[in-house]
């Protein structure tokens, strides 16, 4: 049975560097704990990930804040760390402490027992996908994600999260080959779990590189750049005859943006530390040219919506008026600089989209 037609297609020509009448809009872990429905049906589910590998309690998640909010995007419920649980590490979310890891890959061994997963141990992710694009019913679409092969491998290595990547960083200066082979078996795991989500109904990937920022110049372009264009190199272009944007979001990235401009992909997310007029400018318009995604400071939304009013203009007016009529040009989706905190008032979320559509019309009406 196909889906259906869709009937906001802003954000997906946003991302192809198409005109839109407004500027599209939706924010990192926009389905998550500052939703008190978010937090009904997690306590229904029992545990994080008795809710992300439940079909209908994933498709209800994912659908929450497109309920509240008008934004131009979903973005499929899970987490990045599905691939390595299902490389066989065991992961578990104790509640209130992060994501955690029953095994490590820290020696050789470990390293060499390492292997792309069986893609049937994530078939509950595709079918999530297919079970959320058909609940849309076209409304929007559908964005699907995995990590980049060297933020999972942070979590692979440190065995959960990590304020010094001691670990990680240790088998990378003491072992690089050991390194460059975990980012290789990476890089294909990701590659053929995002083709899947094409292949399931995602209508966009994205690829998460949140932990590329704590490399060394040299480190990140070794270490996480070449193995994110491994991936993006696998990628499917299109799926029953429709373009599938591919956008690619390395937190703390900014410095090296002239590099990631030869990316094999759509568009680039940015976050807070970046100036989006700097960005245009950079990577934004001629040959080769991404769309700009982000980048908004998701501490914003603590203070009164007047002030996020304000702060949203200045970031609307930082990337410029974008590209308009017929072709391509210059394109921003709105969105934050990083994922949204849990103490966000949700409220305040609707004070953000509203001033996005509003200033966004706004500025393509004046000459
Ligand atoms: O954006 C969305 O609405 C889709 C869902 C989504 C989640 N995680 C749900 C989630 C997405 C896109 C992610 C990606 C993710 N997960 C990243 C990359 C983006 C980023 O934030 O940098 C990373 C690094 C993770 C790993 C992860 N998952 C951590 C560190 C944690 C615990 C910390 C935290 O914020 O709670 C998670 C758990 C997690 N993933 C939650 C949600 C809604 C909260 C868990 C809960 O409900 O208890």
């Amino acid at each position: 049975m196909p889906f259906a037609p869709l009937q906001n297609d802003s954000f997906l020509r946003a991302c192809l560097r198409q005109s839109t009448d407004h500027t599209p809009v939706w924010l990192m872990r926009q389905a998550g704990r500052y939703l008190p429905e978010y937090r009904a049906t997690r306590a229904k589910a029992g545990s994080f990930m008795g809710l992300a590998t439940n079909v209908d309690y994933a498709t209800e998640v994912t659908l929450q804040p497109l309920e509240r909010y008008p934004l131009d995007a979903a973005i499929l419920f899970s987490d990045i760390l599905t691939v390595p649980d299902a490389m066989g590490l065991g992961l578990s979310f104790a509640m209130g402490e992060g994501p955690k890891f029953e095994k490590t890959v820290r020696t050789e061994a470990d390293v060499a027992a390492l292997a792309a997963p069986d893609l049937n141990k994530l078939r509950y992710v595709f079918d999530a996908v297919t079970s959320i694009r058909r609940a849309l019913n076209g409304r929007v679409p559908l964005i699907g994600f995995s990590g980049s092969p060297w933020t999972l491998a942070c979590y692979m290595v440190e065995g959960g999260g990590s304020d010094d990547y001691r670990h990680v960083k240790t088998l990378m200066y003491a072992r690089p080959d050991l390194m460059h082979r975990v980012l290789a078996i990476n890089a294909d795991a990701v590659a053929a779990y995002l083709n899947a989500q094409i292949e399931a109904g995602a209508q966009a990937v994205m690829v998460f590189d949140s932990w590329g920022g704590v490399l060394a110049d040299g480190a990140f372009q070794a270490f996480s750049l070449a193995y994110t264009q491994r991936v993006l190199a696998q990628l499917k272009r299109e799926h029953a005859g429709v373009v599938i944007p591919r956008i690619v979001f390395t937190k703390g990235g900014g410095l090296w943006l002239d590099e990631m401009k030869p990316l094999d992909c759509e568009v680039l997310g940015l976050d807070w530390t970046v100036s989006l007029a700097r960005a245009r400018a950079l990577v934004g318009e001629g040959p080769g040219a991404k769309a700009l995604q982000g980048n908004i400071d998701p501490n914003v939304l603590f203070a009164p919506p007047a002030a996020i009013e304000a702060e949203v203009i200045k970031v609307i007016e930082s990337f410029g008026r974008p590209h308009s009529g017929a072709g391509t040009g210059p394109t921003h989706i709105f969105n934050l600089g990083h994922g949204i905190s849990q103490h966000t008032p949700p409220e305040h979320v609707t004070a953000l989209v509203d001033a996005v559509h509003s200033h966004s019309r706004r500025m393509r009406q004046t000459v």
